[in-house]
């Protein structure tokens, strides 16, 4: 179906899974060659990047340890941008290499304070892996070094992406249609 109804949005369909295998298929090479003697940390983002994470690793066959955090953003009335870490690390990071996987990057205020609090943890290195990311929307300094796709500024959902908790298990991905 190339159109369908979220709760009460329209949504088409944008990017399909063939589409989505092969972008995930080129962060894979490109990750199993920054880390080919290395046994990153890899931080997986609930819930968004769960799709994503699961098909990125097993194409990759990366040698890592897996965590998950969830991170949720102070919003609303004040706007102060603030993150909320609902789950985070526990275990040490001292000078080992972390990789965050995330789904989609939008004004970045996640990433970019999320990032901040890692550091200060010394790890050897702390890297970003998106699938999808706003550039238009960017309000942050923030380094991203393997991303999927660049997007316009359309909200989407699908393969993780939700819509008010809704639209995660699309196997495509679909965009907000215009009125
Ligand atoms: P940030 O603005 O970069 O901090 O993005 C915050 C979070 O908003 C992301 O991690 C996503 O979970 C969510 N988000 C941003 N844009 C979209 C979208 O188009 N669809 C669904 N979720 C989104
Ligand atoms: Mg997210």
């Amino acid at each position: 179906m190339d159109s369908i109804e979220v709760a009460g949005l329209q949504f088409v369909k944008f990017i399909d899974q063939k589409q989505i295998s092969l972008i995930v298929d080129r962060l894979a090479e490109d990750i199993k060659k920054q880390y080919y003697n290395s046994r990153p940390i890899v931080v997986i983002i609930l819930k968004g990047s769960i799709h994503f994470a699961s098909q990125l690793l097993l194409e990759s066959e990366l040698d890592a340890e897996l965590v998950f955090i969830k991170i949720s953003s102070y919003d609303g009335l004040n706007s102060t941008g603030k993150i909320n870490i609902e789950l985070d690390i526990t275990q040490s990071i001292e000078n080992r290499d972390v990789l965050i996987i995330e789904d989609i990057v939008d004004t970045g205020t996640t990433l970019y304070q999320y990032k901040m609090t890692l550091v200060d943890r010394r790890p050897k290195s702390v890297k970003i892996c998106t699938l999808l990311m706003k550039p238009s929307k960017l309000q942050y300094p923030l380094e991203v070094s393997f991303c999927g796709l660049e997007i316009a500024d359309k909200f989407v959902i699908g393969y993780g992406l939700d819509y008010n908790e809704q639209g995660r298990n699309l196997a495509d991905i679909y965009q907000l249609k215009e009125e």
